[in-house]
């Protein structure tokens, strides 16, 4: 029985229009690409950083963390001497510090396995830990010219419009479509300013809401602006329910020094240092006068498990809400003494006593920096630790 394939979105992408397109897309980039800091050269260390902080944050969120990470380790091997801390340090702040913890191992990949020189194939750069297809594809185009497609936040938007494709782009059926589109829509020589103009065609014309159809070079080409589908595509990822939940912590100082202790690799934020937390078992309904009982017993219990020591005075001092992933989290912070003069803790404790201006070099959780912040101006007005 014969079998006609249904039409796909890429039929429509001809050779001759695939031409065009390209020669539109360059044109446009030759006036209208962006100035980036990392754009400055054609160094890979340089274009791999920006990527890794460029996964899952804005360019303007960037920026700062981009020029004072390369002012501190303005090269691979200064990455991979330093120590995991000053890496961590850097990333504070910027979330998804995976991210960091794999650019520190992979410098020191690059620097026993190729002698420290970068990789300019995709597959080689793909076997390092934390770059996916996408970022390999970034550093190899970028740097070297390499024909390496790449499929991100807004070429991923801009493809998918382009195609009209009304399927879920994050599928595997979207991502096969849009990797095979991004191969062919790429020239052969230039794909690094290729790259860079299709993302910024995304980022600034193709914009998720509002995007600027007029003045887009490929609009007689896109299906989504003949159909009229630029609002519904792509369709968007479905959001999470929130969970509500208290945690709490504390801030517990002997002397002038206060206690620290290094999250486990299993858990959240893993590597960075924070003050002794719980999640609470109490529900949400419970007074706060029931809640802070409950923290101040929870986290005494933590404290004489973990660090056989027991806190007096102890007192709430504030309240931070905050976001984790689908978590919505309320987290009571105390302040407390110990009870006895502690013992020293080994290096690789995981435990610290730290004073409040040690504090300032250490990587801290969010949350953590926001408590020591606290913690600080309100040992200013009670002379709390003096
Ligand atoms: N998003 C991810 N990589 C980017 C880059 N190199 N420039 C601008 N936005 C990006």
């Amino acid at each position: 029985m014969p079998t006609t394939m249904p039409p796909t979105e890429l039929d429509w992408f001809d050779t001759p229009r695939l031409r065009r397109l390209r020669t539109a897309v360059l044109r446009w980039y030759a006036t209208h690409g962006r100035d980036l800091p990392w754009r400055e050269n054609r160094d890979p260390y340089r274009i791999w950083i920006s990527e890794a902080m460029l996964q899952q944050t804005t360019v303007a969120a960037v920026k700062p963390y981009f020029a004072r990470f390369l002012d501190r380790l303005p090269t691979l091997h200064d990455l991979a001497q330093a120590p995991e801390d000053d890496v961590l340090r850097l990333w504070e702040g910027l979330g998804y510090y995976s991210r960091a913890r794999n650019l520190h191992r992979a410098a020191k990949e690059i620097v026993t396995r190729f002698n420290g020189t970068f990789p300019e194939d995709v597959e080689t750069l793909m076997s390092l830990p934390g770059v996916g297809r996408y970022t390999a594809g970034a550093i190899a185009s970028f740097a070297y010219d390499t024909r390496a497609p790449i499929v991100e936040a807004n070429t991923l938007r801009l493809y998918s419009r382009l195609l009209g494709y009304r399927g879920d782009p994050r599928s595997k059926e979207g991502q096969t479509l849009l990797w095979t589109f991004a191969e062919r829509i790429l020239p052969r020589d230039e794909s690094g300013a290729f790259n860079h103009a299709v993302m910024d065609l995304g980022a600034t014309i193709c914009r998720p809401a509002d995007p600027d159809c007029p003045a887009c070079p490929l609009k007689t080409s896109c299906r989504a602006f003949a159909e009229g589908t630029q609002a519904e595509i792509p369709v968007k990822a479905k959001r999470p329910e929130l969970t509500d939940v208290i945690d709490a912590t504390v801030v517990v100082s002997s002397g002038d020094r206060v206690l620290i202790r290094r999250r486990g690799p299993e858990e959240r934020w893993a590597g960075l240092w924070d003050f002794p937390r719980v999640t609470l078992e109490a529900g949400g309904a419970a007074s706060d006068a029931a809640l802070h009982r409950v923290a101040i017993g929870t986290l005494g219990d933590w404290l004489k498990e973990n660090v056989g020591l027991a806190g007096r005075d102890w007192a709430h001092l504030t309240d931070i809400r905050h976001g984790v992933t689908r978590y919505r989290i309320r987290l009571l912070c105390f302040t407390a003494a110990s009870a006895a003069k502690p013992a020293t803790f080994a290096d690789d404790s995981g435990l610290r006593w730290v004073t409040l201006q040690e504090i300032d070099d250490v990587p801290l959780s969010m949350t953590g920096r926001k408590l020591a912040k606290a913690v600080r101006e309100h040992t200013r007005e009670r002379r709390l630790f003096s």
